[in-house]
């Protein structure tokens, strides 16, 4: 497929960042997505993730995080918790640190791009001062004292020889996200009124004072650079004036090679942007860091998930180097196809957080710990995938039945090995939940997955028919040798008293436009994700009178803590009320009897003319249940939500999957 022509010329020219050249302006920024055996490791998982990327074309590959030591006191453990880590043997002090990170660079190298690493301390046992640091968190740590900051910074020089030891291109000082150079950083963290704390320039000195150390021990022989976040978004924090007198004291020192810039912490206001964020939001943030630093490259980031948006912030002049950091977890070879002009054919990041959510839920190392991206099924599998990818030897007739993303990953994948593949859909579009899904305010960015496939059901030639409702007869009469049943699932509906009532909808059918709704709306809710906020968020955008009541302690309790804020404060925003720990007892009505979920005890509300259940799902495998019972098809599968639902991930995993097994 030819794509419509975008010449990229600004963001496939190469750039010099201090003593390397950068091949293009496509960034890796750093992610801890814990592709290694253990956090930042790399092993052969590490390298086949993060070169992967290097391969399809992006320039600079920040890979994940070095975790730097800390003095710990002699009887504690590594501490790793949600969030933060204090390590008392960190990576880099490991016996084949230098000779693994060689052969990771190397591949990086062998793709023409280069390999930037990232020194962090995210120990939130020790901090600038006996502040809490993440607001999402309560613990406080321990103030670090003269001799602690002096064994500290020495480490950022010890980490960045070991890298310079195993060639690496660029090393990048973390001093955002809540680590500890921004503890001194940020007046909200930083009460200290020695030589360390104060006003802008004092909270700068003990990054200048790293700066210089690590420039002492590693010369020119790598780009030296910061991350910085430009604005704290937290109460008593830095703004982007404040910081801008930091980075011009920072610069002063002529330390420095690049500046990477973002905004936002890691819960309430998150850099890690959901689809709730536009494109780029915060780009102004660039454009007046590079400003102060010139001539220093400024790379930003944040929700930057297509090569044209990309384009467009460098012709802007918004940065020199743009971050795509999920564009390329959602799609490692997005580089070389916007090079080529395969616009279409890019699998764009639809910004769902489930990668970070994983990596952070899994700080501490796990062997069942795989990094997850909802619609890249090969993400955390790539070695599995290289083993088990291969094309079809003799081309079989598949039959996918239903269009969501579990049937048009099956599609997708099986085609692609050179299975002549059709896909039949009862709907009129594709997309089946995620469609639903993508029609919640901010939630648009989902529909970029349908479009992508889409796209490939075009290029791969897959016979796609919709609106199609079919029979057992229907589908024996196509002649299959495999049959994959990806029906989905369908809205559960409790045996509550007054549930079959006329004014007692699914949340389903209200994103669907199929639910006739009044004025006042009770969403109830036995569901812990993004459903619930999205839909009430709907109907409240709508015009309606929405209020949530949720079965246990906190709505949402399953959101990753980047995505919450954005979710709770649009709820907030339409002034919908929420009630916890409510169970549903009985409709009457307009009258709600609820039963508290902690105590049993009864209450009631009244005047609701609509009562929106989101209840979660129950597979639908009738259809895999009659051909399993008729037996003439070769290979039969049930796939999906069909299966158990889940997640999106889960979803386009257990396709794909299949899609490689047929
Ligand atoms: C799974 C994951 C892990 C991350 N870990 C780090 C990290 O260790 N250090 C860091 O500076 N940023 C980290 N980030 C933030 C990214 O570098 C980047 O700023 C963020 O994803 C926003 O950019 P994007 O919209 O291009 O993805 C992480 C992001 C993700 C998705």
């Amino acid at each position: 497929m030819t794509a419509p022509s975008a010449n990229f010329e600004r963001l496939f020219a190469p750039l010099d960042v201090g003593p390397i050249r950068v091949p293009n302006r496509i960034c890796e920024t750093t992610n801890s997505i814990g592709a290694g055996a253990m956090p930042g490791i790399s092993d052969d998982a590490f390298t086949e993730h993060h070169a992967a990327k290097a391969r399809g074309g992006t320039g600079w590959i920040g890979g994940e995080t070095i975790v730097l030591n800390s003095p710990v006191p002699d009887e504690a453990a590594d501490e790793f918790f949600p969030g933060a880590g204090a390590t008392r043997f960190p990576l880099y002090l490991m016996p084949d640190f230098v000779e693994n990170t060689t052969t990771f660079v190397s591949a990086v190298h062998d793709a023409g791009s280069v390999a930037v690493f990232q020194l962090t301390h995210l120990n939130h046992t020790m901090a600038a001062s006996s502040v809490p640091i993440v607001e999402a968190y309560d613990w406080i740590p321990h103030e670090l004292d003269e001799s602690r900051i002096e064994f500290i910074v020495n480490t950022y020089a010890d980490a960045a020889a070991q890298l310079v030891a195993a060639d690496a291109d660029g090393i990048e000082i973390h001093c955002a996200h809540e680590t500890l150079p921004q503890t001194f950083l940020s007046p909200a963290l930083n009460r200290r009124t020695d030589r360390w704390g104060g006003d802008a320039r004092s909270r700068t000195r003990f990054v200048t004072e790293i700066l210089t150390r690590v420039r002492e021990r590693i010369g020119n022989s790598a780009a030296l650079g910061i991350r910085i976040c430009a604005r704290e978004e937290r109460e008593g924090g830095y703004g982007l004036l404040e910081m801008r007198e930091m980075l011009t004291c920072i610069a002063e020192s002529e330390t420095i090679d690049f500046v990477n810039a973002d905004v936002g912490h890691s819960w309430g206001a998150p850099y890690v942007q959901p689809s709730y964020y536009e494109h780029a939001e915060h780009r102004e943030v660039g454009r007046a860091i590079r400003t102060d630093v010139a001539p220093v490259p400024v790379l930003f980031s944040g929700r930057v998930n297509d090569p044209v948006v990309a384009e467009d912030l460098l012709a802007a002049g918004v940065c020199d180097l743009v971050g795509m950091t999920r564009a390329g977890i959602a799609d490692p070879e997005f580089a070389n196809k916007a090079r080529e002009g395969r616009l279409a054919e890019i699998r764009r990041c639809i910004a769902c957080n489930r990668c970070i959510a994983e990596s952070i839920d899994n700080t501490t190392p796990s062997m069942f710990h795989k990094p997850v991206c909802s619609i890249n099924p090969v993400i955390g599998r790539e070695i599995e995938w290289k083993m088990l990818y291969r094309p079809a030897t003799e081309p079989r007739r598949v039959v996918v039945v239903g269009g969501g993303a579990a049937g048009l990953e099956v599609a997708r994948v099986a085609a692609e090995r050179g299975h002549e593949v059709v896909v039949l859909e009862r709907k009129a579009e594709l997309g089946g939940q995620v469609r639903l899904a993508s029609r919640a305010p901010g939630r648009d960015a989902f529909e970029d997955f349908i479009y992508y496939e889409e796209n490939q059901m075009k290029l791969l030639d897959v016979d796609v028919r919709v609106g199609v409702e079919v029979s057992l007869a229907d589908i024996l009469a196509l002649e299959p040798d495999v049959v994959a049943c990806a029906t989905g699932s369908v809205p559960r509906l409790p045996d509550t008293p007054g549930i079959d009532a006329p004014h007692v909808v699914q949340g389903w059918d209200v994103l669907d436009g199929r639910a006739d709704v009044g004025e006042r709306v009770a969403v109830v809710s036995q569901e812990d994700h993004f459903e619930t906020p999205n839909i009430a968020d709907f109907l409240a955008t709508n015009g309606k009178h929405v209020e949530i009541f949720h079965k246990w302690t906190a709505l949402g309790n399953q959101i990753d803590r980047y995505s919450i804020g954005p979710v709770m404060r649009r709820l907030a925003g339409q002034g919908i009320p929420i009630h916890t720990g409510m169970r549903l007892a009985e409709i009457d009505g307009s009258a709600l009897a609820f039963t508290s979920a902690f105590t049993g005890e009864s209450c009631s509300v009244n005047g609701f003319d609509t009562v929106v259940l989101v209840y979660g799902s129950v597979p639908d495998d009738l259809l895999y249940r009659q051909l399993r019972d008729v037996g003439s098809v070769d290979r039969l599968f049930l796939v999906g939500s069909a299966w158990v639902p889940r997640r999106l991930a889960e979803a386009t995993q257990h396709g794909a999957r299949v899609g490689l097994e047929v």
